[in-house]
């Protein structure tokens, strides 16, 4: 991506690929989508991809591929043990991150299983700069606990903080003063920080706390899920990586860490995950369960055409002007929105736009989940498909009360080089309608409530009749438009 003037002055984002292979979708007028909501229990995961117009769930598993990626998936090695493809895979990510001892995993929850069964102990308590949510899942389910240790003015929704998603130094020290290291298993740091907007990850951050858990004897565990943004966000904000190659800062990073994980639905474009581990012994730890959990040890869980497309993916991470469409979007949606006097999370981060629903719908209680709200009222709307990150994310604590989270997000994400800039201007307007129209937006509550990770299958319905008031007022305004 790249962003270029126009004659008017006007900046805008300018695509640096050409689409090639298209897939139709389908924008059902107003009355089909609130039939979908409905039939989707009002949780926007539920929905039918076919009753989708842009799937702006996730980026996961959904980006776009390369032609040089389909090319690779061509030449697999289909052998259970010792494929040529895992050899090439392992190569490449040594290039990248300059580590060898490497573990394939299905996806990135299961690289997280993996760490927690061999790191996590009962009563043992997981430091991050804030959680993801399967991450948190994986801690628990365990017997560990998790401590979020973010500075308080990344939690404040408008900042001008280049890098929100740095930890805490002050706390972190107090933290490992409090606990002792002994209570401590693995400190966390989460590249593009998901939960919280997308925000980035400083290297000054990063070298800080490799730094003080060296000192302090606490494995040091790098999510790299999100990389990619956060490697556009070092080298456009932190003045010294101006004129450094990507790789290099990757292989800083990775240095700075005892174990790098990655979910490469996100990171490299294709489907599967891997750790990479600096100690040999915990190397070996880690490896035992592979075979047990995943697959073999030169596949595990993979299919070996998505790892021939990973390799080429990651590589195609290393070039700025393939990463960036998803900053460079979520920064052109971000400042539409904040023209028009939409609240959403600034400085705009990667990943997506997040729409800041505490204020969208300051009228509906936190406890009647207004991002997840916002979600439902979006897709009856416009037929797009965000995801809530908030209350409804949470889990119940165990005396049934809820946890209310500490952002209200309606997460609009941009997987990679799937959508054009006309669709990021379509969401802008119906946002707008939908901000002016916010008084008619109500709660939900749930009717189906899973124990564990809720938000993925609960089914909810509305409190109260908004969704019909909300396409009727779509009707009056926008006559018989889709
Ligand atoms: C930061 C982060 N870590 C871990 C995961 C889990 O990865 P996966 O969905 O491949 O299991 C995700 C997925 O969205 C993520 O965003």
């Amino acid at each position: 991506m790249s962003k270029v003037k126009l004659l008017s002055g006007e900046q805008i984002p300018l695509e640096m690929h050409k689409i090639r292979m298209v897939q139709k979708v389908n924008l059902l007028p107003v009355e089909e989508r609130i039939e979908s909501m409905k039939e989707a229990g009002f949780n926007t995961f539920l929905l039918k991809n076919r009753n989708v117009y842009l799937d702006m769930l996730t980026d996961s598993g959904v980006n776009a591929m390369s032609e040089n990626q389909y090319a690779a998936m061509m030449q697999a090695d289909d052998s259970y043990a010792g494929s040529e493809t895992y050899y090439r895979l392992q190569e490449v990510l040594k290039d990248i991150f300059g580590l060898d001892q490497f573990l394939p995993a299905h996806q990135g929850r299961a690289c997280e299983n993996i760490i927690a069964e061999t790191l996590v102990t009962p009563g043992s308590t997981a430091i991050m700069n804030y959680h993801f949510t399967t991450t948190k899942a994986h801690i628990k389910r365990r017997g560990g606990t998790v401590e979020e240790i973010v500075p308080d003015s990344s939690l404040e929704i408008n900042s001008d903080v280049p890098f929100k998603g740095d930890i805490d130094i002050d706390k972190l020290n107090a933290m490992i003063a409090r606990l002792g290291k002994d209570k401590i298993c693995f400190v966390r740091i989460e590249a593009g920080t998901n939960l919280i907007g997308g925000q980035p990850v400083s290297m000054k951050n990063m070298r800080e706390v490799s730094k003080i858990c060296r000192k302090a004897g606490i494995p040091l565990v790098y999510d790299a899920s999100l990389l990619s943004d956060n490697l556009y966000f070092i080298k456009t904000r932190e003045a010294e990586f101006a004129d450094v190659d990507l790789k290099e800062i990757s292989r800083e990073i990775a240095a700075l860490m005892d174990v790098t994980y990655f979910s490469a639905r996100k990171l490299g474009s294709a489907r599967g995950g891997g750790i990479l581990v600096s100690d040999e012994a915990l190397f070996h730890k880690m490896r035992e369960l592979v075979p047990l959990f995943e697959g073999f040890l030169t596949y595990g869980g993979m299919s070996v055409r998505e790892m021939e497309a990973l390799a080429v993916g990651l590589n195609e991470t290393m070039d700025l002007e393939v990463i960036s469409q998803t900053p460079i979007f979520v920064e052109a949606l971000c400042n539409e929105l904040l023209a028009k006097g939409i609240p959403v999370v600034t400085p705009p981060g990667g990943l997506g736009c997040h729409v800041d629903a505490m204020a969208f719908c300051s009228h509906v209680p936190q406890d009647q989940y207004p991002a997840g709200a916002l979600a439902a009222a979006m897709y009856i709307a416009s037929g797009v498909r965000g995801m809530e990150r908030g209350t409804m994310s949470e889990e119940r604590g165990d005396d049934g009360v809820d946890k209310l989270a500490e952002m209200e997000l309606l997460r609009l994400a941009f997987p990679k080089r799937v959508f054009t800039y006309s669709q990021v201007k379509y969401v802008a307007d119906r946002l707008d309608w939908l901000y002016k129209n916010r008084t008619l937006i109500g709660g939900l509550k749930f009717v189906e409530e899973p124990k564990v990770l809720r938000f993925f299958f609960g089914r909810l319905e509305p409190v109260g009749d908004w969704p019909e008031k909300l396409v009727v007022a779509f009707r009056k305004d926008f006559g018989d438009s889709l």
